[in-house]
């Protein structure tokens, strides 16, 4: 019987549906495995469905031996995934894509709101009892309706986020390698540098990869406006951490709203969890049940059709499967 390795705890019926096919193994701890427990537990595998903190790379992929198939992540992003060490050993690698689209850009675009407003600074501020007497000048935000959002990465998430941000009576412009199929009344910069210069708001829509990793950093930081806002719902390592607290702590932005950050989870006593113009977010993006639902019952199709000897229906690497 073939085996699968689960890297979290996942619904339960997807995980029944693979049970009825192969071995398969759910890690159950509160935490993520560790570098040798993954190792370990990948041994014979002949799928793993993988999260986002799982890195796969090529020792991991050796580890599980000859019969490794396919690495299902959950989720549309699979960074932590070495797709070309996996191409070389004709591993399918499938993803989630679509499904999220619209959670996430409800997501992101919620972000844009609380920190214009102040939201959650304004919730620890009547949490700690401050709040004392109506008074006017306190906590004042930035205006939505008649702002200019940036969207660095016009795929199919940066679209979403258009078109609500077009709805609410924002002017939005856009940083993208090509022009976007329908640009819904956005307008393409010519340089990521005028798109930070213009912007009230940014948000950041584009893969990780090596070419956008560290993207926005200190001189990134000095070309935005002064009472900008920064949202990042995409992937930490695209904004220089460092540079940002420090674009935050000497006034260069006003605001950032980070779903995603590096190192994630940030870690205990960071500059960041100290500042009151951050909101900080636990990748939470694409949780509404509905969404995770329909990613984890897409990650198990992948691997059921790579068990049954088929490409996954989605497959970011079909080019270069030899079999399916
Ligand atoms: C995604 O789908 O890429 C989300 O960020 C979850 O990893």
């Amino acid at each position: 019987m073939a085996k699968v390795l689960v890297t979290r705890r996942q619904f339960e019926d997807q995980m029944d549906r693979l049970r009825a096919e192969a071995e398969t193994v759910v890690l159950t701890r509160a935490a993520p495995a560790t570098r040798e427990e993954l190792l370990e537990a990948v041994k014979g595998c002949t799928g793993i469905f993988a999260h986002i903190n799982d890195r796969i790379d090529a020792a991991v992929m050796d580890a599980s031996g000859e019969s490794l198939k396919v690495i299902a992540e959950f989720g549309v992003g699979y960074d932590n995934i070495d797709t070309s060490a996996a191409s070389e050993r004709n591993i399918a690698v499938g993803n989630t894509p679509g499904v999220l689209t619209e959670t996430a850009a409800d997501f992101a675009f919620a972000l844009i709101q609380a920190a214009g407003r102040r939201l959650a600074e304004s919730d620890r501020f009547v949490r700690r009892g401050e709040w004392k007497w109506f008074e006017p000048l306190d906590l004042l935000g930035l205006d939505i309706n008649g702002s200019t959002l940036g969207i660095i990465g016009m795929g199919r998430i940066g679209s979403s986020v258009a078109r609500r941000a077009t709805a609410s009576g924002m002017n939005v412009v856009y940083f993208n390698r090509n022009r976007a199929k329908d640009e819904l009344g956005a307008r393409r910069t010519g340089s990521l540098d005028e798109l930070l210069a213009e912007s009230d708001f940014v948000t950041v829509h584009c893969p990780l990869t090596p070419e956008t990793q560290g993207l926005i950093g200190t001189e990134q930081f000095q070309r935005m406006r002064s009472h900008a806002v920064l949202v990042n719902t995409a992937r930490g390592p695209i904004v220089d951490t460092d540079a940002l607290a420090e674009g935050l702590r000497t006034g260069e932005i006003a605001y950032a709203a980070l779903d995603v950050t590096d190192p994630e989870p940030i870690p205990t006593g960071h500059p960041l969890l100290e500042m009151e113009n951050v909101t900080l977010l636990p990748h939470i993006a694409s949780a509404t049940v509905g969404t995770r639902k329909k990613m984890s019952q897409m990650t198990v199709d992948n691997i059921l059709a790579a068990l049954h000897g088929k490409l996954p229906p989605n497959c970011v690497n079909g080019e270069s499967i030899t079999w399916g």
